[in-house]
């Protein structure tokens, strides 16, 4: 493939997966290319593992306001999200938000997830044997997401995956599979966010009344000198918890079924030695590299590798093409569930680094578990669909035939 027909904006960047061999270009060639766009603009995009670490790692010089999207709801500094998400706040508020928001991650929590989503992986891994196969994204993925969704938030099955449903349409807003893709993509993104938001509200209300230990009632609870939170906060907040963890683990649990199943010996090594399943994950992680990229705003004149990057360029940190750089990873390409060390950058790293890694490797531990337990056998069963983003790499559809 030719660098020059490269358009990291075009959400089927990631469809046909041909998208290495130019980031390993763009590696070796341009590490921080400038890539135009179509409105005569453009952004810096960083591919090499170092320069991506060291712009994280900087949050006085690369501002996290402008949200971790390109274009989309989270680009305009208007934006009100920007200084109340988490995720789109710089410190000292990002600090202050963040401290609440952990409370929903302690210990007991994630003991909590845990135990609901080994109930019901089991009971999703149990009827797909029965029925002789599923569809491993709707049938089984989304069950990650919806047990600690459950314990988290204190909700049922049925409120669960109707978050996840509104979460996935968000993500896969330019996916005709999530809904009509010929209107205005602001508009759809707004009306997404509504929704979200009044399934948040529903939720306050009640736990004005009945507070209890799930992050809604923690953010009811959180002050900033001394006074309550807005409610518009407690809102950010949760959409921001539900879109970081719906999407990602539920589409990383496919990205390993694929890759096991791709990489036959790394499967049997897994089934003969279930020690490895937190390596194993950890490699899978670093394979899928889910959430493909994440933005800064520079907010002062700076220099990296060489180029000049001015005061309100957005700079994009390419974590999928870091993930495979081999000054940091030895045979990159290579899929290996014993590799060590293996820091990769799918979680991010510095003030920003997923708040919700914790869950994530929770709740993938048990279902590589499950699946590579004694006895059980799955395979590919038909066509894998693949998201249509050029922000997050999902799987939409994979069918599984699974037996024991
Ligand atoms: C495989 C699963 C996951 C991946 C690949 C992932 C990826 C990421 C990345 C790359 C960031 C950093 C964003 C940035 O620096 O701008 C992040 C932050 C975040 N993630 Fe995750 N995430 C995952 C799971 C989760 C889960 C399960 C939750 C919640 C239950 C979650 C909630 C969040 C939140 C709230 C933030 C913002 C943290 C902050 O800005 O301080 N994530 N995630």
């Amino acid at each position: 493939m030719s660098v020059l027909t490269i358009d990291l904006t075009d959400p089927d960047v990631f469809v046909e997966q041909r998208h290495y061999g130019m980031f390993a270009w763009l590696r070796a060639n341009d590490p921080v290319h400038w890539h135009t766009t179509a409105d005569g603009g453009g952004f810096w995009a960083l591919s090499a593992y170092d320069d991506i670490a060291a712009v994280y790692n900087d949050h006085t010089a690369y501002s996290s306001e402008g949200g971790p999207m390109l274009g989309g709801s989270f680009r305009s500094q208007a934006d009100p999200s920007a200084g109340r998400m988490l995720v789109a706040s710089d410190p000292p508020r990002q600090r202050m938000i963040r401290q609440a928001v952990h409370r929903a991650f302690a210990p007991a929590v994630v003991k909590r997830i845990a135990r609901q989503v080994t109930e019901l992986v089991d009971a999703a891994i149990t009827k797909a044997v029965d029925d002789g196969g599923c569809d491993f994204a709707t049938d089984i993925a989304t069950e990650l997401p919806a047990g600690a969704v459950m314990a988290m938030m204190g909700v049922s099955h049925r409120q669960a995956h109707e978050l996840i449903d509104l979460t996935r349409r968000m993500i896969g807003f330019r996916d005709p599979v999530f809904g009509d893709t010929s209107d205005d993509e602001r508009l759809r993104l707004a009306v997404i966010q509504a929704e979200i938001f009044e399934f948040f509200s529903d939720i306050i209300r009640d736990r004005r009344k009945n507070p209890g230990e799930d992050l809604v009632s923690y953010l009811l609870q959180a002050e900033t000198n001394g006074r309550p939170w807005p409610e518009e906060l407690v809102l950010y907040n949760c959409m921001n918890v539900a879109v970081g963890g719906n999407e990602t683990s539920s589409y990383t649990a496919c990205a390993g079924v694929l890759a096991l199943h791709e990489h036959p010996r790394e499967l049997e090594l897994l089934r003969a030695s279930p020690d490895l399943t937190e390596s194993a994950v950890n490699e899978i992680l670093r394979w899928s590299s889910t959430n493909a990229y994440v933005m800064r705003v520079a907010t002062q004149d700076t220099e990296i590798g060489g180029k000049q990057i001015r005061a309100g360029d957005s700079v994009t940190l390419w974590n999928v093409s870091a993930n495979r750089d081999e000054s940091q990873f030895p045979d990159a390409d290579t899929f290996d569930i014993t590799r060590s060390p293996n820091r990769h950058l799918s979680y991010g790293v510095g003030i920003h680094r997923c708040i919700g890694a914790i869950v994530a490797q929770t709740e993938l531990g048990i279902l590589f578990r499950k699946l590579t337990d004694s006895g059980l056998r799955f395979s590919l069963d038909g066509e894998v669909r693949r998201l249509r983003s050029n922000f997050i790499q999902g799987i939409t559809q994979m069918p599984l035939r699974m037996q024991r």
